[in-house]
């Protein structure tokens, strides 16, 4: 059997691609946990930005396998709904910046494993939606939560009461996608991303990726503060000195993570 996840780490960018295109990159429980032990491990590792995509060309991920759902208890079902919740707010907590390069079908959980990411660059082949509803489920791994905070409640209601899909232009204009590209450009944009986000300063972009998510969780005093609190890391930084004496020697700064 191929390994159900792929990690491949090039300079400061670590890319993760489920790896089951003859199924759409639908999740079994043995990819799930293979994506939770991968997550894991990049917490607490240098890389500066991760890219997440699915195998072939033709899906990112078309959510929970639903074959192997099909032969499952419901406290079998209990168990992995439990873990795609768990293992999605692992990825929307790493330190690192997370790129969703949506290379085609994300659907359920496909696409809340992009909204756990922090960008979304989609092929203007992609399409979306949290079609649960559609299968007398809901949305389990996130999906009720970050849509709605990313799209707006209305369209969010919209979209996952009729478990509608959309297509790469419409998640664009609703700000469901940061980006649309063609499909051949898809990973190129999503690693130039990646790697414009690792040339930065790596406490301050986990720095400013935390007062953010933390932050639009907060009344404003509070995130001012959080904000203030952040911003007091970056400080005493070695990278802060190394900033200021590159500005000074108009040369491109050289970041070290101190
Ligand atoms: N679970 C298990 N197998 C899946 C799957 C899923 N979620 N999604 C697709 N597959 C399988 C198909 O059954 C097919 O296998 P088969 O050849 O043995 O029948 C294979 O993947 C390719 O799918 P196919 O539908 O032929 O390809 P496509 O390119 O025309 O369409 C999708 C791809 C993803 C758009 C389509 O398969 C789809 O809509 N899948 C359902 C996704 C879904 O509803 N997910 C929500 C889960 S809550």
């Amino acid at each position: 059997m191929p390994e159900p996840l792929l990690v491949a780490r090039q300079g400061w960018v670590t890319t993760l691609t489920i790896n089951r295109p003859e199924v759409a990159n639908a999740l079994t429980m043995e990819g799930l946990l293979a994506l939770r032990d991968a997550v894991e491990k990049l917490a607490g590792d240098d890389a500066r930005a991760v890219v997440i995509t699915g195998a072939g060309e033709k899906a990112f991920c078309a959510g929970a396998d639903l074959k192997e759902r099909a032969g499952m208890r419901p406290d079998q079902v209990r168990t992995f709904i439990q873990t795609i919740r768990e293992t999605l707010t692992a990825v929307s907590r790493l330190p690192q910046a997370t790129i969703a390069a949506i290379n085609g079908a994300a659907l359920g959980g496909g696409t809340e494993l992009a909204l756990a990411c922090d960008i979304r660059v989609a092929a203007s082949n992609a399409t979306m939606g949290l079609t649960e509803t559609t299968l007398a489920i809901i949305p389990g791994g996130g999906g009720t939560q970050r849509l709605p905070r990313l799209v707006g409640a209305g369209r969010a209601k919209e979209m996952i009461l009729t478990g509608r899909r959309v297509d790469a232009s419409e998640a664009l204009r609703i700000g469901l996608v940061e980006e649309v590209v063609e499909p051949g450009e898809l990973l190129a944009r999503a690693r130039k991303i990646a790697e414009l986000i690792a040339s930065n300063g790596p406490i301050a972009v986990r720095a400013a990726k935390e007062a953010i998510d933390r932050g639009l969780e907060l009344p404003l005093d509070d995130a001012l503060r959080l904000e203030s609190d952040l911003y007091d890391r970056t400080i005493d930084t070695e990278d802060r000195t190394e900033g200021l004496t590159a500005f000074r020697e108009k040369r491109a700064p050289n970041y070290k993570g101190r």
